[in-house]
């Protein structure tokens, strides 16, 4: 069962902190595979008809959380029926140990895109981000620190440093070994 599902995965799990490109390379990804592309963060935000700014304000972060694990949980049943997926999973996602013995149970991979904190700063900066777990600098680096080892305990890791989407959804391709759609690769971003 395990062998089938990397040979033959359903999904592909991105992961890594905010910033990390996770949409963007997301839909490129789901681009180049011929799959569906979904994130969970607009999945809670569909499910609780609220942003997750207002999420955060209206019940605190555990309220998010609980949101997210409810959302994963239902997105994973979903996706043993559901067309090929390259879903994108909010920062916080993979980092709560219940989220990440789901996601293991699935044995389908998981990718950490990876980049440093300053790189993920000014991507949240450039992007006037609304993220509640942006707005405090301290917090940001402090919580870049505890979960980079989280992170790392997967073993497929691409670096986006410095890189276009094209390039590291390429490069997110090749780690995987899964063939792309013939004549689905976009040219690079200039
Ligand atoms: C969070 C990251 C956000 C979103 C929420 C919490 C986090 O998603 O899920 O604001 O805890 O890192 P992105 O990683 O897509 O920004």
């Amino acid at each position: 069962m395990d062998h089938q599902a990397r040979q033959h995965p359903r999904a592909v799990f991105l992961i890594g902190f905010m910033g990390a490109g996770k949409t963007t390379v997301g839909h490129a990804l789901a681009q180049r595979l011929g799959w569906r592309f979904l994130d969970l963060d607009d999945r809670i935000e569909q499910r609780q008809g609220r942003s997750i700014a207002e999420i955060f304000h209206d019940g605190g972060e555990a309220a998010f959380r609980r949101a997210e694990s409810a959302a994963l949980e239902e997105l994973l049943d979903e996706l043993r029926h559901s067309p090929p997926t390259v879903a994108a999973l909010g920062g916080g996602a993979f980092v709560q140990e219940e989220n990440a013995r789901r996601l293991r149970a699935t044995a389908w991979p998981v990718v950490f895109l990876d980049a440093s904190v300053e790189e993920l700063r000014r991507r949240c900066a450039l992007a006037h981000s609304a993220r509640p777990l942006f707005q405090e600098e301290n917090r940001f680096r402090q919580l870049y620190e505890e979960r980079r080892m989280r992170y790392m305990a997967v073993k497929l890791r691409v670096d986006t440093e410095a890189k276009s989407i094209d390039q590291v959804a390429a490069e997110v391709l090749a780690c995987l070994q899964l063939p792309a759609r013939a004549g689905s690769a976009p040219g690079e971003v200039r």
